[in-house]
């Protein structure tokens, strides 16, 4: 198949190798030629580099790099039967581009989207035959990361998710179907991870440190919240707690943290500035847990309850399928387990008492228990 890629940056690179590597011509095209040869020497020694690692043969890395092929123009794009848009995230540009695009292609080319964060209806409305948009959404790095979320718009076609589906899974990907909701599968039901750490440590319940170490050590997570959201990038990982709170109507169950809005303020984005919730200079202090096992075990129960909380609601409201739900939090940000897996283990009783408390503690709406798990609750005390 031939494919498209428009936007030659992080995600639009990385989902370009994935295609040469599954056997598809690849144009990539980029109105910023330097941000077009910066991928082509990119792409290069990414192959380079797993020849020689011996994750492929010299031969495949010569064979996958020569279906890549590089553009300037839109038109370069127009044998495509595929192509997927990996631009800056903004609705008026790329609306734009797909209204470009689809006088370029064939009335048969079906035009994805990568975004994080807008809706595909949004981006599918700039177009005269919007069935053929759907969201296809790779993670961050697209070649290793084994989840790619599939989202139908309400305008696409009927079967052009499974179509889309069978296509991630020859690309070696871990597709899964959901609704086009704020933040699809991963974005929404992760939320709680950062936020309500970042409400446990406001509260002084806890530094970031200890909450860390409970995630981690008692938990099985593989990043605690702070260490993982330096690492993301407050820059990052704000805006997308920020859009999916406006997204969702102001929902009090996805609003942003002050203390995280002041870090992204400052400019102290993390790892990579130097600064974020730790302080990475050299000679800095570093802050160490507290090795108090019942404290850790109070911020696991309280964090997993709400996790399990996001998860269990995505499912009453049909965003998902328990299968797809579970896949994408294993896949997508490598929880130890699925969350629906793991509520069953701890006990829907016990969640929902753990959210109850919560929820009178606070009187907050952001702490109210889905009706899936109060109705899961009551079905088994009727057994
Ligand atoms: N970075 C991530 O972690 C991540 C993960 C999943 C999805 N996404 C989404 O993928 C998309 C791209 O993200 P990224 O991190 O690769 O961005 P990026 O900034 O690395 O790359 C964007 C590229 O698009 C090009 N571009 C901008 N306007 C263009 C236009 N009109 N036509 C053609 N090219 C244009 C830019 O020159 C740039 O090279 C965004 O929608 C983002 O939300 C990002």
């Amino acid at each position: 198949m031939k494919t498209g890629i428009i936007g030659s940056g992080a995600m639009g690179s990385g989902i370009a190798q994935v295609l040469a590597s599954a056997g598809h011509e690849v144009a990539i095209f980029d109105t910023n030629p330097t941000a077009l040869s910066k991928s082509k020497s990119l792409l290069k020694s990414s192959f380079e580099k797993l020849a020689e690692k011996g994750k492929i043969s010299k031969e495949q890395a010569e064979e996958f790099w020569g279906r890549i092929s590089f553009t300037e123009t839109l038109n370069g794009l127009k044998e495509a039967s595929l192509v997927i848009e990996a631009i800056v995230e903004e609705l008026s540009i790329k609306q734009q581009v797909f209204k470009n695009i689809e006088a370029v292609v064939s009335k048969d080319c079906i035009i994805a989207t990568n975004t994080s964060s807008l809706s595909i209806a949004s981006i599918a409305a700039a177009c005269a035959a919007p069935e053929r948009v759907i969201g296809i959404h790779f993670f961050n790095p697209a070649p290793i990361m084994a989840l790619v979320e599939i989202i139908p718009a309400v305008q696409t076609r009927a079967g052009l998710a499974e179509d889309v589906k069978a296509w991630v899974n020859s690309w070696g990907k871990l597709p899964v179907i959901t609704k086009d909701t704020p933040g699809f599968i991963v974005n929404r039901v992760a939320r709680p991870f950062y936020s309500e750490a970042i409400r446990i440590y406001e509260e002084g319940m806890a530094d970031c440190a200890t909450i860390d170490a409970a995630m981690t050590n008692m938990g099985g997570f593989k990043m605690g919240p702070f260490a993982l959201m330096d690492f993301i990038g407050h820059d990052v990982n704000y805006r997308v707690t920020e859009s999916v709170f406006n997204s969702f109507f102001y929902d009090p169950r996805f609003k942003p943290s002050l203390s995280q809005k002041r870090l992204f303020e400052a400019g102290y984005y993390g790892k990579k500035t130097g600064r974020g919730f730790y302080n990475y200079t050299e000679g800095a202090e570093r802050i160490t847990a507290i090795e108090d096992k019942v404290l850790q075990q109070k911020i696991v129960n309280r964090i997993l309850a709400m996790l399990i909380n996001e998860a269990a609601d995505a499912l009453f409201l049909n965003i998902a399928t328990r299968e797809d739900l579970e896949i994408a939090m294993t896949k997508g940000v490598n929880y130890p387990k699925g969350l629906l897996a793991w509520g069953d283990e701890i006990g829907w009783s016990n969640i929902l008492q753990q959210l109850d408390e919560l929820y009178h503690y606070y009187h907050e709406d952001r702490y109210r228990a889905s009706p899936w798990i109060r109705n899961k609750v009551a079905e088994s005390s009727t057994h």
